[in-house]
């Protein structure tokens, strides 16, 4: 090795005597080292920025159970419109009772504007369901119509079923609406048809989009989830995030209000509602029709590892006291729903409790889970104390089960340092650190797992991003810092960035990784980043070093990252290298000692830089391009060469795929 980096050392200084300066990069092929976790890299989903309810979840009906505060937000009512409390799901009790107005002139009927608007495209089925009754007796006519509200369209109706209700008992009513136009910004109207003094009482008012991700019924929006799918991702952490704490004990989030039938499933405020208070949302409430089955089966479908978190008895920390928390002698309750959790994922479909519930809603077969995350971003002794019962208990009623802990919202310092050392007392499998973080600091802690003791607690990456300049330096600043991370496989074994979604027409935080309206959606540079690294992971770290040392825009590196795997399925190898300079650069990349008797197949190169020709896209300005360089390989031996140049701020992947060795 020391003579190779003399040898390289002269290359550079004769090189650069010329003028053709060209930096080399040694790729041990020999060094087949620890394997990249499948769990690698993945996705963080909270409902924040209407992630969830006006996002991912495809519901179209704002307030749909006339559960906000106050019951008829999202909605215009005209004419005899009653709330009442009384209704037939317990932890949803409001329902409307809408009255005849007795006169053929005069209309009684709800008005929703759905989630920034009931958005409708031409020809598409939308699946409307309610539960009514008629209380009185008698058949009341219920007329739905999505409605084009604009004036100067004269209200034109782009759908329209009638519903019959002649029951006097709580029955659900379903039907089917297609639209004739496209149309952002419609309304769903409901309008009471009955002579007389009739009256209807009308409960749980929802509309989907007969095409949800997977055709599910209580869907998920087939873009938004597909954008996820693509991102290949090897682990889903949810649902939070703060929302995992509440801003109090009432609104922390309770998996157990997330499951069996969603109109039953208590409505909550969402805490990111007031959290920034020049960001109001008023209308950002938790319907949890996007609950924890709905999580499970979509980790399962995009072949995620799910990683629930779990409220330990705290509230958010920002905004309480310790008077807030749950005593730390209290927290049974707290850690049964830890333990019943594993239940409902893994459980007996006949013989458990909660693994009967599963299998009722539609899932007989476990969902494998595997982990489970204690606490978001909590911190202090408070924390410490109330993680203890939790670990003692999952590990003795559930051994298998990995836990992860939590080293608070601080990338690094006095707190953090004294939660790993209590998280590594404590035996947790893996930590979970947070950093949202500039740019200066991505670029700076691209050696920070180099030194992490290998015996300690695994590090699970489960909220970062690069808050820069832009989105497209951010994003190259966190190819430069994932490098690190896959340098590291042996101790970093999930990453995540964060947040994952942002509803364009109303969010409270960012950066984010996925932008998106009713209609449209926009993904980032860095959810190009993410996709790249997830894609070609490889299975096994292999060594890359420049002067003998890691690239990791050390002093000396000219602003170069790289690491390299060896990738197991595919027989390849593929090293990764990022220019965070504003300066094209040079470089050979040297593939050394690849196994004897192999050849060199097909070399590609993706390219992700900048995009000159895009102005104005604030979610993306970055292009990635995919060619064939095997002709540009040098093949010495059992060695390969490769003259690369690489683009300003520029991240590139080289894959050599190797002949069949049988
Ligand atoms: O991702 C946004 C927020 O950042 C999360 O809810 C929280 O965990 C962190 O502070």
């Amino acid at each position: 090795m020391k003579i190779k980096y003399v040898i390289t050392l002269v290359s550079i200084v004769l090189t650069a005597g010329i003028g053709v300066a060209q930096t080399v990069l040694d790729i041990r092929a020999d060094k087949i080292g620890a394997g990249v976790s499948p769990t690698m890299y993945g996705i963080f989903f909270e409902d924040i920025n209407y992630g969830a309810d006006g996002g991912l979840y495809a519901e179209m009906i704002k307030n749909r159970s006339f559960e906000f505060v106050n019951p008829l937000q999202g909605w215009k009512a005209f004419g005899d419109v009653e709330i009442k409390t009384d209704g037939p799901f317990e932890n949803n009790p409001h329902y409307v009772r809408l009255r005849s107005m007795g006169h053929a002139h005069k209309v009684t009927g709800i008005e929703n504007e759905g989630y920034f608007g009931v958005s409708v495209c031409k020809d598409a089925d939308y699946r409307l369901s309610l539960w009514a009754r008629a209380p009185k007796g008698g058949t009341g006519r219920l007329k739905i119509e999505i409605v084009d509200p604009t004036p100067d369209v004269n209200y034109e109706v782009l759908a329209r079923q009638v519903v019959e209700v002649a029951s006097s008992e709580w029955k659900k009513y379903t039907s089917v609406l297609r639209s004739q136009k496209t149309l952002e910004k419609g309304v769903m109207r409901l309008v009471l048809e009955w002579q007389n003094d009739g009256m209807v009482d009308v409960e749980h008012i929802s509309l989907f989009p007969v095409e949800t991700w997977k055709g599910h019924e209580n869907g998920l929006r087939k873009d938004l989830a597909g954008a996820l799918c693509d991102l290949k991702p090897g682990v889903f952490r949810f649902p939070g995030g703060c929302i995992v704490e509440g801003t109090a004990m009432d609104d922390r989030y309770q998996w157990k209000n997330t499951v069996g039938p969603v109109e039953n499933r208590p409505t909550i405020v969402n805490r990111w509602q007031y959290s920034f208070p020049d960001r109001l949302a008023p209308d950002y409430y938790q319907s949890n029709g996007l609950g924890f089955y709905e999580y499970f089966l979509l980790a399962e479908e995009i072949g995620a590892e799910p990683v629930p978190v779990l409220n330990v008895g705290m509230v958010c920390q920002c905004q309480n006291g310790a008077y807030a928390h749950a005593p730390v002698d209290s927290l049974c309750r707290f850690v049964d729903d830890a333990v019943d959790l594993v239940e409902f994922a893994n459980g007996d479909a006949v013989k458990t409790k909660w693994g009967r519930l599963r299998a009722d809603m539609g899932h007989p077969a476990p969902f494998g889970l595997k982990y489970v995350a204690l606490g978001n971003e909590q911190w202090g002794r408070e924390y410490v104390d109330r993680m203890k019962p939790f670990v003692d208990r999952l590990r003795s009623v559930c051994p298998d089960i990995k836990i992860i802990g939590g080293s608070g919202p601080s990338s690094d310092g006095d707190e953090f340092d004294m939660l790993w050392r209590e998280m590594d007392r404590m035996a947790v499998d893996l930590v979970d650190e947070h950093y949202y973080r500039d740019e200066k600091w991505f670029l700076g802690n691209a050696s920070r797992y180099d030194g992490y003791d290998r015996k300690a607690p695994k590090v699970f990456a489960g909220e970062y991003a690069c808050h820069g300049s832009g989105s497209y330096r951010s994003a190259i600043c966190e190819a430069a810092f994932m490098t690190g991370l896959e340098r590291n496989a042996d101790v970093v074994l999930m990453a995540t960035y964060a947040p994952l979604f942002a509803n364009k027409k109303a969010w409270q935080w960012g950066p984010d990784l996925i932008w998106f309206d009713n209609s449209d959606i926009s993904l980032t540079d860095s959810y190009e980043i993410q996709r790249l690294f997830s894609l070609n992971k490889g299975t096994n770290v292999v060594p890359v070093t420049m002067d003998g040392r890691p690239v990791a825009g050390q002093e000396g590196q000219n602003g170069l990252y790289a690491c390299a795997v060896y990738d197991k399925v595919t027989d390849s190898y593929v090293i990764k290298v990022v220019n965070v300079g504003n300066e094209s650069q040079d470089l050979r990349l040297d593939l050394e000692k690849l196994p004897a008797k192999s050849k060199i197949k097909d070399v590609s190169r993706i390219v992700f830089s900048k995009d000159e020709s895009v102005t104005g896209n604030r979610f993306k300005s970055s292009k990635t391009e995919t060619d064939d360089v095997t002709g540009g390989v040098v093949v010495k031996g059992r060695n390969a060469e490769l003259s690369v140049t690489l683009a300003p701020e520029s991240f590139a992947i080289y894959r050599f795929s190797l002949s069949s060795r049988s």
